[in-house]
């Protein structure tokens, strides 16, 4: 048992419990503060904050190190598959043959959308930003689905959570497919979740589309790096949603507005849209210095992160998975000799060193997404699909936690205090 902490305030002290997890930093339960003392805590971007209690992911920002339900994202990505890491997510354990298979079975069942969305898709422009759609699409799926809107039925939050995971690729393909003029493809439930992805975005009805398996693979295994990540900005804004009552359909396109920013989800897109500012090697290093400049708002995109102050683990597997792509598509990249060089400069130098800025996930993988075939404006969809499994499932815990109540941050008022009303006539 850990003493408790001991806050002092206007001469009085007063004692808050500290908890333990089974890793990582203890958190001290200041609950009763605000009722005790008459004083909130100030942490704007809750840099020092724990929101909730969580059994799915452990992030050691200082070790580079990122967890599942255990088990470490490197393994995953590499001897498992997304639907595994989904099962495992959602239900604490990695599945048996047979779970795995009534799983994918199930979630493949759902993959179909009502056929009346495709006319909501045609109420957009053409040129929407596809994470626009998205926003609009997914959060227009509790229309949809009335039947599985009631979270306090544990049977409806199963099926709106399958619903979820099976329907987003169909949504993200149809998203693409609507932005190039194409024919929407129905899903084709003899293929696998990514399999299926990949021939609803790049097939078309009037010929068979074969599945690369080496991209199907690292498409897979992109899926598996973005499942989850703890309690970042977009996750927590489901919970968030969530935590009013909300219905799931509308708490994850919250999630998805949120992952659109370009500090988050939407990095990666930027990082792409940098390198091919930057161009070649050579005018690396005024970019350097632009992102090291103080008077200039630019950032490398891709560079540094909230938690990891090391090498995110996520962008050395997706380091690995470029090279795998372009010798299956016999393709190569320059633009990845670029990002190489400028990891290279920017890690020997003192600013990045000294702040520990390292590339993360976003670095390298608008390298392997444009190689594969999609445009930018697809990359943060693509994060959206693949994290709707941890949203989902961080919605599920949030759920049945007997702790939740909903979010509600207070605020430091530096406003104006009470003053008379002057009407407009006399100001
Ligand atoms: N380039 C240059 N300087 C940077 C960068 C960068 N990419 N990132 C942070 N810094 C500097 C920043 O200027 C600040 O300097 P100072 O202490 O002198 O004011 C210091 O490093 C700390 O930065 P911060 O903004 O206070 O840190 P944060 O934890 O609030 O922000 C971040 C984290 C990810 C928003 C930020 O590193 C960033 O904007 N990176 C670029 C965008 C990006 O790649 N985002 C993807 C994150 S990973 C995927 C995801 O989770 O969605």
């Amino acid at each position: 048992m850990t003493d408790p902490a001991t806050l002092t305030l206007d001469g009085k002290s007063y004692d808050y419990p500290v908890m333990s997890g089974t890793i990582g930093p203890d958190v001290v339960d200041i609950r009763k503060m605000y009722g005790q003392t008459d004083a909130f805590t100030y942490d704007p971007g809750f840099t020092s904050t724990a929101s909730c209690q969580s059994k799915l992911t452990y992030i050691d920002g200082d070790q580079g190190v990122l967890l599942h339900r255990g088990y470490a994202i490197g393994d995953l990505a590499e001897q498992s598959s997304f639907m595994e890491v989904a099962y495992l997510l959602l239900n604490g354990e990695l599945p048996s043959q047979g779970e795995l298979k009534t799983f994918s079975t199930t979630i493949t069942r759902h993959t179909m959308v009502h056929e009346q969305l495709a006319t909501f898709f045609r109420g957009f422009r053409r040129d929407a930003h596809p994470m626009a759609i998205m926003c609009g699409v997914v959060g227009a799926l509790s229309a949809f689905y009335h039947d599985s809107t009631d979270i306090h039925d544990p049977a409806q939050r199963v099926i709106a959570s399958h619903r979820l995971i099976a329907k987003m690729p169909t949504i993200a393909a149809m998203a693409y497919k609507y932005s190039v003029g194409q024919p929407f493809l129905y899903p084709d439930n003899s293929l696998s979740y990514t399999g299926n992805f990949l021939r609803m975005t790049f097939g078309v009805p009037a010929e068979p589309y074969e599945v690369n398996p080496a991209v199907e693979k690292a498409m897979d295994r992109i899926f598996i790096l973005h499942a989850d990540h703890e309690q970042n900005a977009s996750t927590s804004t489901v919970r968030l949603a969530g935590s009013s009552g909300a219905n799931p359909f509308a708490c994850i396109a919250a999630g998805i507005a949120c992952l659109w920013g370009p500090a988050h989800g939407g990095a990666n897109e930027a990082a792409l849209n940098m390198l091919r500012e930057i161009g070649t090697p050579e005018r690396i290093p005024e970019y350097i210095a632009r992102a090291k400049d103080k008077n200039d708002p630019f950032r490398l995109m891709g560079f540094g992160h909230r938690v990891y102050k090391n090498y995110d683990p996520r962008a050395t597997v997706m380091q690995k998975t470029v090279r795998e792509v372009f010798d299956a598509l016999k393709v190569n990249d320059p633009l990845f000799d670029t990002a190489l060089r400028l990891e290279e400069l920017a890690l020997n130098d003192d600013y990045f060193v000294e702040k520990k800025l390292f590339p993360n996930v976003d670095f390298y993988s608008g390298v392997i997404l444009s190689a594969i075939g999609f445009p930018t404006s697809m990359f943060t969809v693509l994060f959206a699909l693949a994290r709707t499994v941890g949203w989902v499932a961080q919605w599920n815990e949030m759920i049945t936690d007997p702790d939740q109540k909903i979010g509600r941050p207070r605020q430091l008022y530096t406003g104006p205090t009470q003053r008379d009303y002057v009407p407009v006539g006399q100001r």
